[in-house]
């Protein structure tokens, strides 16, 4: 059988995905919206073959671990669909270290999909591409589509899919992704969804987002940064006020995360405008219109504490290339 191999982009959330309605086949609780990061990128091969076992290689080490168990259960989706047995080898390579809070799962899910759904001679559309992502993680369900995109929750497996509302080009804003950390965090993004329910602040959350997510496609619209920004960070903020409140609570800061969003702040304050945003982890993504990118990354790379600064603008989402990691 042929040999494919798929880039596909991790993404930040601009309204968060924290909480699943259906747990098996990852259902949200509510939409999201996210934008594709140019330099936080997985690179995936497979090919299906007479092998006893799935063989996964990740950055030219054998994969065994929970990771294994969930992409051989990605795989059994794929082959299930395709109506083969075969086993699978892969390899899979991220631009990127795993684990901390820069959504791996996201772009290595995407990536996935799309090299195993080709491997397998699977033709699908962008949006069963989505749907099948979403199986294998959640927030992969967004790193197949272009650019700024929105994932609609939908009641069912087929209708909870992400589609593309602009394209990359569409506004230059850039996610300044700014690493405090690169040990691998304690409570994964999967496990943490399965205690949102417990904070007495999740039911408020909910009920608030349809609203925040209208005020954020409109301040898109009308590339009204100021506003898009306010609207991002408060969003992040009511999200990390849900884990903080589970039970038990789920701290994914460090001290260097302050330190960085103060820093932000105080920025601000003289002029550079910038706002932050977190997932699951302890990384601080700032975002900022592109002319303040290159300033905002010099100045929090001296900020104590701040181990990486990687600069990302919107791009594509996942797709074929030729060169194979095998
Ligand atoms: C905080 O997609 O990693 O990054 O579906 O269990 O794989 P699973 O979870 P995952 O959750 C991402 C949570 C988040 C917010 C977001 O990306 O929307």
């Amino acid at each position: 059988m042929a040999k494919a191999t798929a880039l596909a982009p991790s993404n930040i959330a601009f309204i968060k995905y924290w909480g699943k309605r259906d747990v098996r086949l990852n259902l949200p609780v509510n939409g999201s919206v996210s934008m594709n990061l140019s330099r936080l990128q997985t690179i995936t091969t497979v090919e299906f073959g007479d092998d006893k076992k799935d063989r996964v290689v990740f950055d030219g080490r054998n994969v065994k671990s929970r990771f294994y168990k969930r992409v051989v259960s990605h795989l059994d989706r794929v082959r299930k669909l395709a109506g083969i047995s075969l086993r699978a080898r892969v390899a899979t390579e991220n631009t990127f270290p795993f684990g901390v809070g820069i959504a791996s799962s996201a772009s290595g899910f995407a990536a996935l999909t799309l090299a195993a759904a080709s491997a397998a001679g699977l033709s699908l559309s962008e949006r069963e591409l989505s749907v099948l992502g979403r199986r294998g993680s959640g927030s992969a369900a967004r790193s197949i589509p272009d650019g700024y995109v929105e994932w609609v929750a939908g009641t069912q497996d087929a209708d909870s899919y992400a589609y593309s509302f602009y394209p990359p080009e569409y506004w230059d804003i850039c996610d300044v992704v700014v690493m405090v950390s690169k040990r691998q965090k304690a409570v994964g993004s999967t496990q943490g969804h399965a205690l949102a329910r417990t904070s007495p602040f999740f039911r408020a959350r909910v009920r608030g987002l349809p609203a925040k997510l209208v005020r954020l496609k409109e301040a898109l619209k009308e590339k009204d940064f100021s506003t898009f920004g306010a609207i991002v960070e408060a969003e992040a903020l009511n999200m990390h006020g849900v884990m903080l409140t589970s039970s038990p609570a789920l701290v994914y800061w460090e001290p260097a995360t302050i330190t960085v969003m103060q820093r932000v702040w105080l920025l601000r304050e003289g002029g550079l405008e910038s706002y932050v945003t977190l997932d699951a982890g302890p990384t601080v993504h700032v975002i900022c219109q592109k002319l303040n990118a290159r300033e905002l990354s010099r100045k929090l790379s001296s900020v104590r504490g701040v181990v990486d600064v990687v600069v990302n603008r919107p791009v594509d989402g996942a797709r074929i290339v030729k060169k194979h990691l095998f």
